[in-house]
């Protein structure tokens, strides 16, 4: 980590962080105000965190990841932009939605290229395995949308038939969905379109 990410994890996780904590956690408290609310799982750098945050000041973002300089990076943008709608939480995602995700509170879940775990042995590794699906899609509300993007064609294809296969959630789309507009380009995508990969993307809404 740089001496600047180091400097972000001491003065800025206590103003913008959430602590880990087996307990609901109170989105209008949090926020102080009742506004739909986004789940993204694995922010990474939190560029694509940041701008969307930018681009819908109306709705409530909380980020989750285990990578701290990825944690420093998206704290210093909420500090130069000045989100005051975002929130971080530097935790494993599986326990943050199991114990501190209400049922029926989210309005949207994003999983912007969760890692691919590409070797066959490894796949059990896989974040979107189906009793993860199971709890996100209980954590949507009614009409909530659980977003995935990837550029790993069997990932993609096992995404979506994981999530065909949760009796909560219903596929926006035949298979894949078109990207969406407010899905930011970030530069790692745009290299890889350049390069001739493809990216899905996977959008199941909650019946
Ligand atoms: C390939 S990166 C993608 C980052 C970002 N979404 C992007 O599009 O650039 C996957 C991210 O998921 C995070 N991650 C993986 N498993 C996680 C977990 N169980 N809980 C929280 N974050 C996780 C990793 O630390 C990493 O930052």
């Amino acid at each position: 980590m740089s001496p600047a990410q180091r400097d972000a994890l001491v003065t800025l996780l206590p103003r913008y962080g959430l602590a880990f904590a087996a307990a609901p956690l109170d989105f209008e408290g949090v926020f102080a105000r009742r506004a739909p609310r986004v789940l993204e799982i694995g922010c990474g750098m939190g560029e694509t965190t940041a701008a969307i945050a930018q681009a819908r000041p109306d709705q409530d973002y909380v980020a989750i990841d285990v990578h701290m300089p990825g944690i420093a990076s998206l704290l210093r943008r909420i500090e130069a932009e000045r989100l005051s709608n975002v929130r971080v939480i530097a935790h494993d995602a599986v326990e943050v939605v199991a114990t501190m995700i209400p049922p029926d509170s989210l309005s949207r879940i994003h999983v912007f290229f969760p890692d691919p775990w590409p070797k066959k042995r490894h796949h059990k590794r896989r974040l979107l395995k189906p009793a993860f699906v199971a709890a996100l899609a209980q954590r949507l509300v009614p009409g909530g949308t659980l977003h995935v993007a990837t550029d790993w064609e069997d990932y993609a294809n096992e995404i979506v038939a994981t999530c065909a296969a949760e009796p909560r959630l219903v596929n926006s789309a035949a298979d894949f969905s078109p990207r969406p507009d407010d899905r930011p380009l970030t530069k790692f995508e745009a290299r890889g379109l350049k390069l001739g990969h493809r990216v899905w993307d996977v959008i199941f809404v909650r019946a």
